[in-house]
């Protein structure tokens, strides 16, 4: 069963155990190995657990299918959520973790709001670049004390402010710990928000991590 849960193509690297394990989520046409350094820069030490997306969009994995660009064929949403976090649970069993903080790009923001949304048990919490509204009718998960840092570009062309900021407020609905910051940049990551992301990792709360 583990094996056959274990189905992602992954990259695991150990860390320490004493801290929080980090579930990276590439963007469109990444890989298992694109997030890595950004994970090690920003969870120094942390064990990273990295999945390629099982979706090709012409050659360019993804983890969900898309309709255009910012539409997605939501049923499918649905499905690779739960493949995504019974692939976590079995990663989890497998390597000894505790709920991963999912660190996702774009693509991978998505499905990791997907997850919080859909599977909240899955993640301990959760970085969010230039993510946007998974799910037009959102469920409404138990996310109580969840730390949520999303980071959105103020002229981010794929992502509307407001699409942002709506799912500011769905993740805050569930109860999770929400701090939105609105960057002076489009939808690439720029090399500021890396020690954003970091100093807020590291400002985390033990239990909240745990
Ligand atoms: C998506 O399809 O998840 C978003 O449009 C972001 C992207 O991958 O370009």
């Amino acid at each position: 069963m583990q094996a056959e849960s274990l189905s992602f193509v992954h990259r695991f690297e150990p860390g320490d155990a004493g801290l929080p394990p980090v579930l990276l989520l590439h963007g469109t046409g990444g890989d298992e190995a694109d997030l890595l350094p950004l994970g090690r820069a920003v969870a120094p030490g942390a064990p990273l657990l990295s999945p390629r997306g099982a979706v090709s969009e012409n050659g360019a994995p993804r983890f969900f299918r898309r309709l255009a660009e910012g539409v997605f064929d939501e049923d499918d949403l649905r499905r690779r959520t739960d493949d995504l976090a019974d692939f976590v649970a079995a990663a989890r069993s497998r390597y000894g973790l505790e709920a991963p903080l999912a660190l996702g790009f774009s693509n991978g923001a998505n499905i990791a709001a997907a997850t919080l949304l859909q599977r909240p048990e899955t993640l301990a919490g959760a970085v969010l670049i230039r993510p946007m509204v998974p799910f037009a009718t959102p469920p409404r998960p138990d996310l109580a004390g969840k730390p949520v840092l999303i980071l959105s570009g103020a002229m981010d062309p794929i992502v509307p402010v407001e699409n942002a900021r709506r799912l500011a407020g769905q993740l805050e609905a569930g109860g999770a710990a929400v701090t939105h910051r609105m960057l002076p940049a489009g939808h690439g990551l720029s090399q500021a928000e890396i020690g954003l992301a970091a100093a807020w990792i590291a400002a985390l709360p033990a239990p909240a991590a745990a």
